[in-house]
């Protein structure tokens, strides 16, 4: 979603290639159109258009914008089509006001109709617009910058991060967020503020968090932070970001994505080394609650459907699992003030689970989370939460977030499992050991099935259609390879528990329909064999993810990718969908598709 840089350089700094290259950094949100402001000599100076950033920057040229203080936006649409009135930067009617926003004003039209009424007008669809005019108002009475920008917000309803620069105060950016996401960074006398630390991670890795109903400051002396409410000064300290510049970029891989599926091996390790302290007392709340919802959306919730077996299976618990945007119709009922609100999201500010996580907790819940960027909103609204520690995902499919949620998830089920004594402890050994012994498998596929994953992708391509079917616990792997196929190939895919099939699906199989069936050689296995040869039978292209060994299976498909040891089946989803995750990537490759940035899709998605 909404991309949002500012910064305040030192006295003849340039801001312009600073903004332009954080900007290159937050792409990887998702957005349709770019816009840069910046003030010199008392003038702000706008360049702005739909497109990709190197296509506006090809037209305009955005490094050339002169002068230290400036802001950059990459929008997402929500009010407005992509066109270049409705990019940001937006502002009032003198061009001195210039505003950034991501989020949704919900009142924006009766504010829009008050100032038109007062003479103001409008050059675009945006939400975002009344901002600069009702601050241009404000002003008019006489009121300071700071309090105009201030007594605006506090007029907006909705969830937003508005970032303003003005003609008045050429030195200062004020910013202020409700729900949206908004961090400070602090530098050596320059200071930033973004949507995310990706942006100003090669800039200083010491940063503020903004919370929600508080403004701040910036200028040359340093940021101040004040409570939208009644412009009570804040303290807060600053924290240190622990991920590495580096991480951040691609590192010789081709995208992202690759990168990131590469990178699972290591995240998994990083993900493991999560103190035991933290599962514990994760475990202490579930085990007292009343019930337990998982919620996330995505990707995530695929990982939660993981969880929520696993819990069911090794420790007793039934943990449902819900999609965040169906959970006040479905679940919110149920909620009291025992009960315990697992939400995973590895940006942790997908405002869907957001939403549900803000629901849940006004009615006294639990919230436990799992996610992978300290200092989110979903971190700030937890209880309680637990680190991926899979540094930045970038790619906008997740997969390093996919297999290190799974982890956390498959540890905290361990975890339960051993207090309560649901299973021997064995059992729970075996799982355990298991788990350390993924990261080498992984990298053992990465090495040496990239070939036949190609070769797949290759005979995929030019089909109308492909379904995944797995049983069990590859249920939630089935459903992840086929929302990974379709987000980044744009082919219509299908994914069944492999029993539900026959009850309709099956309609669809013709000579050469490509079936792909998560196979592991568990209990299910018997019972899978006879959804492949009911496959087979009418005609599917069968392709199966195995165990290495399996003769029976492999004389039944016409492609296998083998995984080369056996494990305990709760463990399998984590491995299994690796060569999912690369199918994904090289159809898209194929077919031309930038798998990094699937269109129309956002890496954040913090509007309902
Ligand atoms: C798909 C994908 C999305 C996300 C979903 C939730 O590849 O990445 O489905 O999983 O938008 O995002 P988070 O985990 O940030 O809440």
């Amino acid at each position: 979603m909404c991309g949002i840089f500012g910064c305040v350089l030192h006295e003849g700094a340039h801001a312009a290639p600073i903004i332009h290259s954080a900007l290159k950094r937050l792409e990887y949100r998702g957005y349709d159109s770019v816009g840069e402001v910046t003030i010199d000599n008392d003038r702000l100076t706008v360049k702005k258009d739909s497109g990709r950033l190197e296509e506006v920057h090809a037209k305009y040229n955005l490094d050339d914008l002169p002068g230290p203080v400036g802001v950059g936006h990459t929008r997402w649409a929500t009010h407005g089509r992509p066109v270049y009135e409705n990019s940001h930067p937006l502002v009032d009617c003198k061009s001195r006001i210039a505003v950034v926003h991501n989020g949704i004003i919900e009142n924006y039209l009766e504010i829009k109709k008050e100032l038109e009424a007062k003479g103001h007008t409008f050059q675009s669809r945006t939400d975002t617009e009344v901002v600069p005019h009702l601050v241009e108002d404000y002003l008019s009475h006489g009121m300071s910058l700071e309090e105009a920008f201030r007594k605006t917000v506090n007029r907006l309803e909705g969830a937003y991060a508005i970032v303003l620069t003005s003609a008045e105060q050429p030195k200062t950016i004020l910013c202020a967020r409700q729900e949206s996401p908004l961090v400070l960074g602090l530098g050596d006398g320059e200071y930033y503020c973004a949507s995310d630390f990706a942006a100003f991670l090669p800039l200083t890795r010491k940063a503020v968090l903004l919370d929600e109903g508080e403004m701040a400051v910036l200028d040359p002396k340093g940021v101040k932070i004040l409570k939208l409410k009644n412009a009570a000064p804040v303290k807060r300290e600053a924290i240190t970001i622990t991920w590495d510049p580096e991480s951040a970029k691609k590192q010789g891989f081709r995208h992202f994505m690759l990168k990131e599926i590469h990178e699972q091996a290591q995240a998994l390790r990083d993900a493991l080394r999560t103190e035991q302290v933290y599962y514990d007392q994760f475990s202490r709340k579930i085990i007292e609650a009343d019930k337990v919802f998982i919620v996330a959306c995505g990707t995530s919730y695929h990982a939660g459907l993981v969880g929520s077996i696993a819990l069911a299976k090794i420790a007793g618990i039934n943990a449902r699992a819900v999609i965040a945007s169906e959970f006040s119709e479905e679940a919110l009922d149920l909620v009291t003030s025992k009960t315990v609100v697992l939400a995973i999201s590895q940006s942790g500010e997908t405002m869907d689970t957001l939403n549900a996580v803000r629901d849940a907790k006004a009615k006294g819940a639990t919230i436990l989370s799992v996610l992978n960027v300290l200092g989110s909103t979903l971190m700030r609204l937890s209880t309680v939460y637990i680190d991926q520690n899979a540094g930045p995902e970038i790619g906008v499919a997740s997969t390093k977030a996919f297999t290190s949620q799974i982890a956390v998830l498959l540890r905290l089920a361990a975890t339960i499992g051993r207090k309560k004594g649901e299973v021997s402890a064995k059992e729970i050994s075996e799982l355990e050991n298991a788990l350390h012994k993924t990261p080498a498998l992984i990298q053992s596929i990465l090495n040496t099935k990239v070939e036949d994953v190609k070769k797949i992708a290759e005979e995929c391509d030019g089909a109308s259609s492909v379904c995944f079917l797995g049983r069990g616990i590859n249920v939630p792997t089935a459903l992840e390879g086929r929302l990974k196929l379709l987000e980044l190939s744009y082919v219509p895919a299908i994914a069944y528990p492999a029993g539900e099939s026959k009850h309709g699906f099956i309609a669809l199989i013709e000579e050469g329909f490509p079936v792909i069936f998560v196979a592991p050689n568990d209990d299910t296995h018997k019972r899978i064999v006879g959804n492949i040869m009911e496959m087979k039978d009418r005609g599917a292209r069968i392709i199966s993810i195995i165990e290495e060994g399996d003769e029976e299976i492999r004389n039944l498909s016409d492609r296998v990718i083998e995984i080369s040891e056996s494990l305990p089946s709760l463990v399998t989803p984590l491995v299994y969908v690796v060569p999912l995750q690369l199918l994904a990537y090289y159809l898209s490759v194929i077919k031309g598709h930038d798998p990094d940035y699937p269109r129309n899709l956002a890496k954040s998605v913090t509007v309902e």
